[in-house]
């Protein structure tokens, strides 16, 4: 049986997308593959808002980009992390591993971190970073980034934002909101495959990229920067192996997602996220995010009374759909995600399928309450495709 992916990353990717990447004969020095990369690169902008910012694609995912993030600082410098869950927290593991300070705002699981809390810690010390999860991927929570921004701009250096479940899925505006740093992958919600890690820099971040910087050799920016440069322009350009089939598939996800419009993109995300909810808190179930405003439009976790997780997932797969098991210790969960190419059909499958493992499960179900409510969730959306 065919399956649908409703998985955080990697998600069910496009056949084109895929084939694109399905080449014997691609050099990384080629005109087909600079011509990826350049455009590539003009895609990041676009789908950032981030006109006059300085793409990168580096090789890895969202954790070499994060780590890349310490190109831009240097030793004894203060960090501020904003940590919603497990990879809020993953911040604190890399930063500890450089000789700067590090300080860590959590909220209870579940919820997220006031923008108000944030500034008040920026207004007690002094922080040349600040990083934030745009959508914590363990929670489903997503932070209200533009708002904490608004509160903390005139106070850090550089703001920096992870949106590896965010970019594609969630609205973001880097100029407007002031993100000096905004990092993804490519395998979440651009619905390409996994290996690039992806970002984009304000120029204030980029004239942060020093020689003395705590960064070592291969992630850091200094290194990638010419490489990047050059590649815009046309050039063929080497500082170490780019993952050449990942960025030619990259480029064709970033296409389609041109084709689309990022704000329909972000609306048709909404729209499903939206079917999902509607249906799971139907059935009786509370999701792990705690609070409306902070439900994402990438990641929900389901969290169960009575069924093992792991029963939940196996039964579901074998009709078809695949979800992500929880990773945050505090819920007894499974997550669902819903990022990328995911339409209104999906959402329509996942909880009928969902209804009927459940009740097989011994949850309190019946069947039809969960499909009503997304049918009539959609309905009331008028998608039409
Ligand atoms: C919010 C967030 N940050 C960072 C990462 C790490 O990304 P990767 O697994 O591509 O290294 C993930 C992965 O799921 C994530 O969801």
């Amino acid at each position: 049986m065919d399956k649908i992916l409703m998985h955080v990353g990697p998600v069910t990717i496009k056949d084109d997308v895929l084939l694109a990447g399905v080449k014997n004969n691609v050099g990384f020095t080629s005109k087909e593959f600079v011509d990826a990369f350049s455009s590539s690169l003009k895609g990041l902008r676009y789908i950032t808002k981030a006109k006059s910012y300085q793409p990168f694609i580096i090789p890895g995912g969202g954790t070499s980009a994060m780590e890349s993030v310490t190109s831009l600082l240097r030793k004894g410098d203060n960090v501020l992390v904003v940590s919603n869950g497990v990879f809020g927290d993953r911040w604190e593991y890399i930063l500890k591993r450089y000789p700067v300070n590090v300080d860590v705002l959590r909220p209870k699981p579940g919820y997220y971190v006031k923008p108000d809390e944030v500034k008040e810690m920026t207004e007690k010390k002094e922080y040349k970073v600040v990083t934030l999860t745009h959508v914590e991927t363990s929670t489903g929570v997503r932070e209200p980034v533009k708002e904490v921004i608004s509160k903390v701009r005139d106070n850090v250096d550089l703001t920096v934002v992870d949106g590896v479940s965010g970019m594609g899925a969630e609205e973001v505006n880097c100029e407007d909101w002031g993100i000096d740093v905004y990092l993804s992958a490519s395998q979440k919600a651009l619905g390409s495959t996994p290996g690039a890690g992806l970002l984009v820099l304000s120029d204030k971040a980029v004239n942060s990229i020093s020689e003395d910087s705590v960064a070592g050799y291969y992630l850091n920016l200094k290194n990638w920067l010419p490489v990047m440069r050059s590649m815009e322009e046309g050039k063929a350009s080497y500082f170490a192996t780019p993952p050449v089939h990942t960025i030619l598939q990259l480029s064709r996800a970033l296409a389609e997602v041109e084709k689309e419009g990022i704000d329909n993109r972000v609306r048709r995300h909404q729209v499903v996220s939206g079917a999902i909810r509607a249906g799971v808190e139907s059935m009786g179930f509370s999701t792990v995010a705690k609070l409306p405003e902070s439900y994402s439009n990438s990641v929900t976790g389901v969290e169960l009374k009575k069924a093992d997780p792991k029963k939940v997932m196996e039964m579901s797969l074998s009709e078809g759909v695949e979800f992500a098991p929880g990773v945050h210790p505090a819920f007894k969960y499974f997550r669902i995600g819903h990022m990328g190419w995911v339409t209104p059909n999906d959402a329509v499958v996942t909880i009928s399928v969902l209804e009927r493992v459940l009740k097989e499960l011994g949850e309190d179900i019946r069947l039809g309450e969960g499909l009503r409510a997304v049918q009539e969730f959609l309905d009331s959306k008028q998608e039409r495709h």
